[in-house]
């Protein structure tokens, strides 16, 4: 560890992190690459810790002392601005962010992710202090090429649908289609953030993730998170495979998505964190264009893959169709498709994803099987009370 240099051969000095909603999805991950791989301190603030459980306890890991988690809703906690001016850097995950509430609960993912992303900004930019920010790919909305006749050329032509960071517009749909609640109120936070640099000097990074996914990402529903949960699509279509259901296919599975694996991601957001001269003022695309299926093709290739990885054979029908309305309920929308440009992340921080996608759904399978197979054959098995 020691020694270690940035990308322009400057020795990396340890910094504070505070990183909120460090005990999610992606900042288990990352909390687990700083602790492993750097020297950082991570002030770790949450509401949930079992994700990073394995990273706080027992004290004899060899980086106890470095990460300390703190347990606090950032809705209203008078702590969040100490914290956020002990360290040098505030990285921002915290969010609702999972498609089935966009609708079903919009004010409460507006709040969440502008109005309580407003205090963070606030206190990084009064503070003079740097800011990674989370936003989404969402904010791209649907393509330009969606708009063009079924039968045109021009939908072939990647400038009508290639997602670029400094070009692209952002296309949401009508106010009754609530489920661009998430991302207009990412594009206003990103607005916000990129104002605060403009006029006050504020030292940002925004990062789009495009379907980051592995192990940890969401919950299994009744195994741990709750029954009647809907988690993104990776962890439901797991839990039908686990369940031996077939997969729910949403409005026939035509949307197109590009899945990068989780620990390809966390590699770029290192390189953001280690290089504030080449990250800073930069709004980032983090994808793997080469990934792209659409959810039908995913559904099928999951399936493929689960055989492999349980030794059960897949069942005969293995996918079914439901409207988006039944799934998600009304106000429900979508985009057709999401490939990232990646030109600005591969000149500024060089990177580029390595992952295919049969092997990171080989590997996140073999975690969900090895992680929840048991626990569902035991509720299964379990008779159910009269
Ligand atoms: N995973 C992806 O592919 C993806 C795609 C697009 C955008 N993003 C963005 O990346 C960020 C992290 O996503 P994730 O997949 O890790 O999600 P996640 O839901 O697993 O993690 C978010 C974490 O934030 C915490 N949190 C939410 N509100 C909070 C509050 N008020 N106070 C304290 N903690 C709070 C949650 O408890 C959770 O642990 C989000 O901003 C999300 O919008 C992720």
């Amino acid at each position: 560890m020691a020694g270690r240099v940035d990308l322009d051969g400057n020795p990396i000095k340890p910094m504070t992190i505070c990183m909120i909603g460090a005990g999610g999805f992606i900042g288990s991950h990352l909390c687990e690459k700083l602790m492993s791989e750097t020297e950082h301190k991570v002030l770790a603030v949450d509401v949930y810790s079992d994700k990073i459980k394995h990273l706080l306890e027992p004290a004899s890991l060899p980086w106890a002392g470095r990460i300390q988690f703190h347990r606090l809703n950032i809705k209203n906690d008078s702590r969040l601005e100490g914290l956020i001016k002990m360290a040098d850097l505030t990285i921002n995950l915290a969010a609702i962010c999972t498609p089935a509430d966009y609708n079903t609960r919009p004010l409460d993912t507006i709040y969440s992710n502008f109005i309580d992303a407003l205090p963070v900004v606030k206190y990084c930019s009064e503070n003079g202090k740097r800011l990674i920010h989370f936003s989404t790919c969402e904010v791209y909305g649907k393509t330009i090429g969606s708009f063009l006749p079924k039968d045109s050329q021009l939908r072939q032509d990647p400038a009508y649908y290639v997602l670029k960071e400094d070009t692209s517009p952002c296309i949401f749909g009508s106010i009754e289609k609530q489920r661009w609640s998430y991302a207009c109120a990412k594009q206003l936070i990103e607005r916000l953030i990129y104002a605060e640099g403009a006029e006050n000097g504020l030292e940002f990074t925004i990062v789009r993730p495009f379907n980051w996914i592995g192990p940890r990402m969401d919950f299994i529903p009744g195994i741990d998170g709750p029954s009647e949960g809907v988690p993104r699509v990776l962890a439901c279509f797991s839990n039908n495979l686990l369940r031996r259901e077939p997969l729910k296919l949403v409005d026939g599975g035509q949307s197109q998505r590009t899945f990068v694996y989780i620990k390809d991601a966390i590699e770029a957001v290192h390189l953001m964190i280690e290089n504030p001269a080449r990250a800073n003022g930069q709004i980032f695309n983090v994808g793997n264009p080469n990934n792209e299926v659409t959810v039908r093709q995913l559904a099928e290739m999951m399936t493929e893959v689960y055989a492999k990885v349980s030794g059960e054979p897949p069942l005969e029908a293995a996918t079914i169709d439901v409207s988006s309305k039944e799934f998600y309920g009304e106000g429900y929308d979508d985009s057709d498709k999401r490939i990232p440009d990646m030109t600005i992340i591969n000149k500024q921080l060089g990177w580029n994803p390595k992952t295919s996608l049969w092997d990171l759904l080989d590997s996140t399978l073999t975690y969900q099987h090895r992680t929840y197979a048991e626990a569902i054959r035991k509720a299964i098995s379990k008779p159910v009370a009269s």
